[in-house]
């Protein structure tokens, strides 16, 4: 079906916002496009609709983003959400001033009337906020539709102009009813016919991919995750086995036995330009001495790209011939700040330096990087790559270099922090302690590193929830709250100096194939996200500690842990407290945000 003339435009504000909104409409099976903020008259006028997303600037601030005012003039329907629904007030005479509360997370709405947009929704909804600023003045004909107890203009409409605003946001699963709005404005307001599904992403996909690629072939990277075999499976499937060249790198980070398992799968679907190349002593080499995560993560990718080099000269590719294919898919680029106004969390292996710079000079093709995983992951299946394949947890490019912490010294605290941490642990009967090492974590978009916090006592995962939420809210120095499963005293250990080596990995690998080994013989693993198992240089006795991080996610934007049954916690941390060189096994009771779920 051609797309053109049954599109939903949504412009881009920056954060994850417009990615998320073009994910939730393409699941309603119509095509979206993300647009920059200030896309033309010119280049809107063909769009079915115009979604104007969230984003992280205030109205007030005088270089805050704005969008062509001329939109309005078109005679599409629009519907600004959160920062959109404040920028249609600013430009077509309401006013936005700050609110004397902020609304973060889950509120009610109460609606008085519920046509176009709002049909079919119940009196009081739950949805989901995340505002300072609040639209003070309505509109010019504009009419109030739904409240909240703090904002008197939570929804409004212009039904004459087909322009809605909404303060909360319906693309986040905490809006109950949000697909609904969606779905109402798609196909009732703008009129929207289905033409989006992932078959029409692999047919208009492999259209692509030989357009931008003409007679050039491809080299690609695949490390066996879910992306990169899906990556190269429709790579395959565009350009045939000749032009496609898979090289899989050894890169000293992988899970215990992990190559040769990939190496099966992939003989056995029939892929035979699948290649294998041990490069774990030059990776581990180039991270000699390295504790930043940070320097890891860009050691790795650069690592990467100088391997392939050499790889491709080795095979005397001709460079114009041939171009690099990278399995990228959204959630990689956007944690980069590979969108226009979101800010560094995490350097993504396949983003790095070197590579934008390929990127700039068009010598990358990244068929997949649009996509979100659950998306991805129906693409794998319908390319016929296998079930059990597909549902692979997620892993990362740096593999387990950033789930193997390092140390060189203490990080120091402040001194009011664990004072404060022991008080609120107390009030929960449990007893706490921050360590002298950091993780990465974000908060309000933005990357932190910061100390994990310990909590130890005879509890459940409910309190340890509400404990774990106070003490990332209050104590600023603290992004991160583990359980002690072991029984240790809490303070008695030492931070042990430490770097990325064979023998730490061996020891990480052990602990996770232990890990894995219970998922699966139990028939937990599909119930669970991802579950990263990390090593800490925490010694109690002369070995170092385990902590075990299983999250449940749908994109990997945001994530709850899992509150795995305590039978199932105890006896993996048994197994785990097996292998020699472990002294404590931990379990991560952080959500994301304030963490994120790897701790690197
Ligand atoms: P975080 O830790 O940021 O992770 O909450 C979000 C998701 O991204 C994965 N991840 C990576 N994947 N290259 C990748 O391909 C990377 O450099 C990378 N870093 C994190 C992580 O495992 C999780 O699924």
């Amino acid at each position: 079906m051609k797309q053109e003339n049954n599109k939903i435009a949504v412009l881009d504000f920056g954060g994850q916002y417009a990615h998320l909104i073009a994910n939730r409409v393409r699941r309603l099976g119509v095509y979206s496009e993300i647009l920059a903020n200030n896309a033309t008259t010119q280049q809107l006028r063909e769009f079915k609709g115009i979604i104007i997303s969230g984003g992280p600037q205030n109205i007030s601030e005088d270089d805050s983003l704005k969008c062509h005012p001329g939109i309005f003039k078109l005679g599409i329907p629009i519907l600004g959400i959160c920062y959109g629904h404040q920028l249609i007030a600013h430009l077509l005479g309401g006013r936005v001033a700050q609110g004397k509360i902020k609304e973060y997370g889950k509120t009610t709405i109460s609606f008085k009337k519920k046509r176009g947009i709002f049909e079919g929704l119940s009196n009081k909804e739950t949805v989901w906020m995340s505002h300072g600023d609040y639209v003070s003045k309505l509109t010019p004909d504009f009419e109030i539709i739904g409240t909240t107890a703090d904002c008197p203009t939570a929804a409004v409409a212009d039904y004459q102009r087909n322009i809605f605003g909404l303060q909360f946001h319906p693309e986040v699963t905490h809006t109950a009813s949000g697909m609904k709005i969606l779905r109402n404005f798609v196909y009732n307001v703008c009129r929207a016919r289905q033409g989006w599904n992932m078959k029409t992403f692999i047919r208009t996909e492999i259209l692509k991919i030989k357009k931008q690629l003409k007679s050039k072939k491809v080299f690609l990277l695949v490390s066996g995750g879910v992306d990169s075999t899906v990556c190269f499976a429709l790579l395959n499937k565009a350009l045939g086995s000749s032009r496609v060249y898979g090289l899989n790198i050894d890169n000293g980070l992988m899970r215990k036995n992990e190559q040769k398992e990939i190496e099966a799968a992939f003989r056995k679907n029939g892929f035979t330009n699948f290649h294998r190349i041990d490069a774990a002593k030059e990776f581990l080499a180039s991270l000699k001495g390295v504790f930043d995560p940070e320097r890891k993560r860009k050691i790795i990718g650069e690592e990467f790209i100088i391997v392939q080099d050499q790889e491709t000269k080795k095979l005397k590719l001709i460079p114009q011939k041939w171009v690099l294919g990278q399995g990228t898919i959204y959630p990689d680029t956007i944690e980069t700040g590979g969108t226009k106004h979101a800010s560094v969390i995490k350097t993504h292996h396949n983003r790095v330096e070197a590579m934008q710079k390929l990127i700039k000079q068009g010598r990358v093709i990244e068929p997949i990087k649009e996509l979100y995983k659950d998306e991805v992951r129906q693409v794998g299946e319908m390319l016929g790559l296998p079930h059990d394949f597909v549902y692979r947890h997620p892993y990362p490019g740096p593999g387990l270099a950033i789930r193997c912490l390092c140390a060189e010294k203490e990080y120091p605290l402040r001194k009011n922090s664990e004072e404060n941490a022991k008080r609120i642990a107390k009030r929960y009967k449990l007893k706490a302690k921050i360590l002298p090492l950091k993780s990465v974590g974000v908060q309000g978009d933005s990357r932190t590193y910061a100390h994990p916090c310990v909590l130890a006592g005879k509890t459940n995962f409910q309190i340890l929830e509400k404990a774990s939420t106070e003490i990332t809210n209050n104590i600023r120095e603290v992004n991160r709250v583990i359980w002690l499963l072991t029984k240790r005293g809490i303070s008695k250990f030492r931070l042990k100096k430490s770097y990325l080596t064979k023998k730490r990995l061996d020891l990480l690998r052990e602990a996770d194939a232990q890990v894995n080994d219970y998922l699966r013989k139990t028939k937990l693993y599909e119930s669970i996200w991802q579950f990263p198992v990390v090593l800490i240089p925490l010694s109690f006795n002369e070995g170092e500690s385990i902590v075990l991080r299983p999250i449940n996610s749908t994109e990997a934007m945001t994530a709850n842990f899992t509150k795995l049954p305590l039978r199932h916690v105890k006896a993996m941390a048994e197994k785990i407290m097996k292998i020699k060189g472990i002294d404590a096994v931990f379990y991560d009771v952080t959500n994301k945000p304030p963490a994120t779920i790897e701790w690197e």
